[in-house]
């Protein structure tokens, strides 16, 4: 297993953050997983395990180990004329896994084109785009858990998965990790989703129809439009979720803002646009020093090159006090906040 002390972590996270860890593990299989588990408690608390790095924002330093989890590989486990069961270990990149199911044919999961971040994380937040979780994807995953050093099949139905969560982040948060994600995927008759927002008028402007690969592109297009490449600048994406509120709450803020834009969630909930409070509230492309908020998708906070997590933090929170001052809404981080804070 490789160790490194004093690792910066900058390479591993999208937000281009220096951190120093004082000790990183790299963990590039299984086993190795097992034997850092059994070493654990001779060295200094583990103070976080990650793999795509594109959920976080990091402290400058940390005192303690951090793990990164490497495996990859994907595995077919069975097919019907049907369907096909493939297994993708935990390190995988999603997109990477995204791109070899349109290759080879297999729908499910191409709306979800172009996300950063590797498989394991994916069940963690239930991760989503353009109408789709990949909850409706994914059949089981192996999970192991650290108090008993055993590995655990988890069938979909027991993840509790919801919107941008899942019980990975309630009762087995910290518990164990997810090794790998059990997959199943449509080989003849894919259920096509063009309905959010603009994908469809995307196909229509490359003089497509619509399949599994044209609605992959049509999304690569759209999300490169709006949202920032991590290589070039610093970021996680949306960085808030998207409020859910109650339908009377909504009737009281549409009295102040009448074009408040809303989707219908579940249990007689709504769903807000974080994006429309935060551009309402006047951040969008704005910023102090290197940190700042995108200037074509308000949500995506953004390192512009030298900011800090500290500063970054800091600006989130000017731009949620604002937004809770002018709508009442509080917004929540969607990234995991690492040595910050109790926010
Ligand atoms: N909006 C604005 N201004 C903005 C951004 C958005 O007014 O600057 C409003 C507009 O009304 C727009 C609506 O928000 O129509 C929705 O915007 P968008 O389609 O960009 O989606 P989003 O709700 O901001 C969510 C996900 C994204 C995902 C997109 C597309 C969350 C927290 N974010 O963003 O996921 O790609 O939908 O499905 O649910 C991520 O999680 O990192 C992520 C990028």
């Amino acid at each position: 297993m490789r160790i490194k002390q004093n690792a910066n972590l900058k390479k591993y996270n999208t937000f281009g953050l220096n951190c120093i860890a004082e000790r990183l593990f790299h963990l590039e299989n299984e086993v190795d997983l097992v034997e850092y588990h059994q070493h654990q408690n001779g060295y200094a608390k583990q103070k976080l395990l990650f793999s795509g790095g594109s959920n976080l924002l990091l402290c400058s330093e940390i005192k303690g180990t951090v793990a990164r989890i490497e495996w990859d590989g994907i595995k077919i486990l069975s097919e019907t004329e049907q369907d096909i069961l493939v297994e993708v270990a935990a390190g995988h990149s999603w997109h990477e896994f995204v791109l070899w199911a349109i290759e080879n044919g297999y729908g499910g999961i191409e709306n979800l084109s172009l996300i950063p971040g590797h498989v394991g994380t994916a069940p963690i937040q239930n991760i989503g785009a353009y109408g789709v979780e990949v909850k409706s994807s994914i059949e089981s995953l192996r999970f192991y858990r650290w108090e008993t050093g055993e590995t655990e099949v988890l069938n979909n139905n027991v993840c509790e998965f919801g919107y941008r969560t899942s019980v990975f982040k309630t009762k087995l948060r910290n518990k164990g990790v997810i090794l790998s994600v059990n997959f199943k995927l449509t080989k003849n008759e894919h259920n096509l989703n063009t309905k959010y927002g603009s994908v469809i008028d995307e196909i229509n402007k490359m003089g497509k129809i619509p399949s599994i690969l044209n609605i992959s592109k049509a999304i690569i297009s759209i999300r490169s439009a709006k949202l920032p490449d991590p290589k070039n600048i610093g970021n996680s994406g949306s960085f808030f979720k998207n409020p859910i509120i109650s339908k009377n709450t909504l009737i009281d803020l549409r009295e102040k803002h009448k074009n408040i834009p809303f989707y219908v969630h579940e249990n007689a909930s709504v769903k807000l646009s974080a994006g429309w409070l935060i551009e309402m509230s006047g951040w969008k492309g704005k910023s102090h020093g290197d940190a700042g908020m995108h200037d074509k998708q308000a949500l995506v906070l953004v390192n512009h090159g030298n900011a800090t997590g500290e500063e970054l933090w800091d600006f989130a929170k000017e731009v949620k006090e604002d937004v809770y001052k002018n709508f009442n809404i509080n917004l929540e981080p969607e990234v995991n906040l690492i040595g910050l804070v109790n926010n």
